[in-house]
């Protein structure tokens, strides 16, 4: 089984308890969330009480446990992007991808968030998708940054 499959990783850590944070981190990069049932999976395999997975899996902001999906959009909200037009930015998200904040689409292409101010306000406003920021942006070029991320 490829290493790469979510069983592979389980695998891969049997035994060791140690390890769970990388057990889940890889979970994670790989099914862009944890379920419930992978995380029971985790816990019997690596010998660690599933309350203390669940623990871990809800401390940390890397780790998801409802479904995401393959890119992360995020429109900033801060003070400088809205008043530079980041109401528009959201808008013209919500209308492409038919998401609202927060929600993530049936075919896991996107999940979709607002948020606070991330620090390049003199770029703003902003979008930004899996961690890349796209400055300057306008309702007209959304379309074609979201084209990219299949
Ligand atoms: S307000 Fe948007 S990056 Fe600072």
């Amino acid at each position: 089984m490829s290493e790469h499959t979510i069983d592979g990783i389980i695998e891969k850590y049997r035994g060791q308890p140690g390890s769970l944070i990388h057990a889940l981190v890889e979970i994670q990069h790989q099914n862009h969330w944890l379920p419930r049932e992978v995380m029971q999976k985790v816990a019997d395999a690596l010998q660690v009480p599933f309350a203390q997975v669940m623990q871990i899996a809800s401390f940390y902001k890397a780790f998801s446990l409802t479904p995401k999906g393959r890119h992360e959009v995020h429109v900033c909200t801060g003070m400088t992007c809205h008043l530079r037009g980041a109401a528009k930015l959201r808008a013209k998200v919500e209308e492409l991808t038919g998401l609202k904040d927060g929600e993530t689409d049936t075919d896991s292409r996107f999940t979709y968030q607002t948020g606070a101010c991330l620090g390049s306000c003199s770029i703003g406003p902003e979008l930004i998708v899996n961690g890349k920021h796209y400055g300057r942006m306008t309702p007209e070029k959304i379309e074609d940054v979201l084209k990219q991320y299949e």
